[in-house]
């Protein structure tokens, strides 16, 4: 019988070398059954045998404990990002820019993929990875340890002889292969799970499963492109003075470095790598949406420095989106949540950057319009960086003879009524109230904080509700009972109590609440209470014309148009009357108009209010005529601060605009109101 501290160590030896012949030389040596045989030796006996546990055996791979949360962690030095360019030219005046600066003649650059996947940091102590994290917002992001530790390609352990730093910082690329990817969708699909829209997504998702195992299970590689000494020393110490030694140094010591690098000795060099990418691009077995081109000296980079956001060595050179050409079936038309109506391109399915397309969006009216696409037309689609393809035009010279020009139907595609398009505005609404499709979003507004606030009304009870059909509107809210709330899930007699005591409490919301409540298109809060405070009920809001609402100082033609268009509804005034009879708020009380201290008057809000939220801030300025911007211009009239200012401070006093502190802002309302608030208490904003 063999010493099993002996036989640990020997397992663990050789699965290493057969990761890193795997995943990092890319020259597998045994098969997957014997590889798995070996490691469930070693977990069989480190399992007996817990005295002889380490942090860097590889069957740490398999995954650890399940975590509640991931705790954020500070980057040492902040994680920026990438400049983007779409052109050749824009390269080149990248190119002379790094010139200029560094006023020499030639400048070595290093090109490289750039991989579409996650970017993480993973620190080494004492040559043992430590710590991995993700990129988060740049200077606080995610401790991933125990998901990172179950990338295979990720060394748990630094390796190398001789004289190597063992305390560092490695960046880079988190990805998921194009096999790996489709294998991994066709078994969430079976298992009825969420299928990922893209490999960059299926990799954020499993980097975040808080069930390190469940990761492990998920096909994720690494590649390094980013090197930092961490206990004082530099680089330079180790003969490291570029960015491409720094890459050969990044492979001594295990990490996976991609073979596609090369050095460019001239901005034709660049752009060649560019060219030759973005045409192989499919032939690789992983995703990338660019080239990277980075100053390869590194005292150069310094010299170069960075800009808030990104540094100036170094720029992205993103390749155009993937097209393919299909036909297009059919136009469809969606209504959203609050009535937006969107039209679908239906297409004949076409594979096209890693997936099937059949649905595109076409945006909306004008541009079926402007690009005149057709029914049976041949269409260009688009992948860019967002999940949902576009149409991008029309293939004219294979148009059908008999396709005609599209006709935007009149009537909304749910409920028939008839759709109202706004002056000088694309979007196409459906403004029913009682419209189907928007019964869930049209409640959920309703019931909201800003609106009627009726709390326990929230988005599951909302669907459950609307599944159940019980409410076809927002009047319908006031007829439900306790009685017939209780039976549905998750609801017992007591919350159905609760919430039936929220709903009568909402009744008696005031008037402004209400009309913003029936969610009005451009109608805001605050507009909705100057609209209730200028015609104090909801009848004369309703009756106004136009002309009476554009008079108004904060009401544009827009909005006056939208208010009458709502109101003409016959089943707007339903629900309406449905509202009135649940006893619901109809009438308010009339400010007077056009007057208030602050009439006429923009104010701008920075820093944290200490007696009142921004929105209050925003409400009560409002209420007493003044307007809020969000910017500080020469048109602003005062700068109301409170506590840690923003840089809107600074462009203020530069601009000479008055500014107020919170007390004077509260003793200006107290003048004009004629009463005092009390000491220190929080001011109530009702509107
Ligand atoms: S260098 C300051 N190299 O692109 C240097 N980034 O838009 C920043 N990326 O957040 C990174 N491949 O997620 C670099 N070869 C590569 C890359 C790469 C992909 C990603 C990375 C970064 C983003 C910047």
């Amino acid at each position: 019988m063999s010493n099993p501290q002996e036989t640990i160590n020997r397992l663990r030896e050789e699965i290493r070398g057969h990761n890193h012949r795997y995943y990092v030389l890319n020259e597998p040596s045994i098969s997957d059954y014997e590889y798995d045989r070996l490691m469930q030796q070693l977990i069989e006996l480190e399992k007996r045998h817990p005295e002889f546990a380490a942090p860097d055996s590889p069957s740490v791979r398999v995954g650890g404990e399940p975590l509640d949360r991931f705790p954020p962690v500070e980057h040492a030095v902040p994680m920026l990002s990438l400049e983007n360019t779409y052109a050749p030219d824009e390269v080149e005046a990248f190119e002379e820019r790094v010139r200029k600066q560094l006023e020499t003649g030639t400048v070595e650059y290093v090109t490289e993929l750039k991989f579409d996947g996650i970017a993480v940091s993973l620190v080494y102590e004492d040559g043992l990875l430590a710590r991995g994290a993700t990129r988060g917002d740049g200077v606080t992001g995610d401790d991933i340890t125990p998901n990172l530790k179950t990338i295979r390609s990720i060394p748990l352990r630094l390796t190398g002889e001789g004289d190597l730093p063992r305390n560092v910082e490695v960046r880079g690329e988190v990805y998921m292969p194009g096999k790996g990817f489709s294998r991994l969708n066709r078994q969430q699909e079976k298992a009825g799970e969420k299928v990922f829209a893209n490999p960059r997504n299926a990799t954020a998702g499993s980097l975040k499963l808080l069930d390190p195992r469940k990761t492990a299970a998920r096909p994720l590689e690494f590649s390094a492109y980013f090197l930092r000494v961490t206990d004082g020393g530099t680089l330079a110490d180790y003969s490291v003075t570029t960015h491409f030694d720094a890459l050969h140094l990044l492979r001594r010591l295990g990490l996976p470095v991609s073979r596609h690098v090369t050095l460019a000795r001239s901005v034709w060099d660049v752009l060649d790598f560019c060219n030759v990418w973005e045409e192989k691009r499919d032939s690789l077995p992983y995703e990338i949406d660019g080239v990277v081109i980075k100053v390869n000296d590194l005292e150069q980079q310094e010299i170069l420095g960075r800009t808030a956001k990104s540094p100036r060595w170094a720029i992205a050179y993103k390749f155009k989106p993937k097209q393919a050409r299909t036909t297009l079936k059919e136009i469809h038309l969606q209504v959203g949540r609050m009535g937006t109506i969107t039209p679908v391109a239906v297409l004949e399915p076409v594979f096209l950057a890693g997936s099937t397309i059949s649905r595109a969006t076409l945006h909306n009216e004008e541009e079926i319009k402007r690009k005149d696409i057709r029914i049976g037309d041949t269409v260009t689609i688009e992948k860019g960086g967002d999940v949902i393809p576009k149409v991008v035009g029309v293939v004219l010279k294979q148009r059908p003879e008999s396709a005609e020009p599209f006709r935007f139907p009149d009537s909304c595609p749910v409920c028939q009524s008839r759709l109202m398009r706004a002056e000088g505005e694309v979007a196409i609404r459906c403004e029913n109230l009682a419209c189907p499709a928007q019964v869930f979003g049209r409640l959920l507004h309703f019931s909201s904080r800003g609106a009627m606030d009726i709390e326990g009304l929230g988005e599951s009870l909302v669907q459950a509700l609307v599944d159940e059909k019980m409410v076809h509107d927002i009047g319908d809210i006031y007829s439900l009972r306790a009685d017939d709330l209780k039976d549905l899930e998750r609801m017992g007699e007591k919350s159905a109590a609760n919430l039936v005591a929220s709903i009568n409490e909402s009744r008696s919301r005031q008037l402004g609440r209400v009309v913003f409540g029936l969610g009005i298109r451009h109608v805001g809060k605050g507009a909705a209470a100057i609209l209730a405070g200028t015609f104090g009920s909801m009848d004369a809001l309703a009756a106004a014309s136009r002309e009476q609402l554009e008079e108004i100082d904060q009401i544009g033609p827009v909005m006056a148009e939208s208010i009458v268009q709502f109101f003409s509804q016959p089943s707007n005034r339903t629900v309406i009357e449905k509202l009135r009879k649940a006893g619901v708020t109809m009438e308010g009380e009339i400010h007077a108009l056009g007057g208030g201290v602050f009439a006429g008057k923009t104010f701008v809000l920075t820093g944290t209010l200490s007696r009142m939220t921004r929105e209050g801030a925003t409400l009560l300025i409002e209420k007493e005529g003044g307007r809020v911007s969000s910017t500080v211009s020469k048109k602003t009239d005062l700068l109301l601060v409170g506590a840690n200012p923003g840089s809107k401070y600074r462009k203020a006093v530069e601009l000479k605009v008055k500014i107020i502190d919170e007390d004077t802002f509260v003793s200006m309302l107290e003048k004009a109101r004629k009463i005092l608030f009390p000491k220190d208490s929080q001011l109530e904003m009702e509107i």
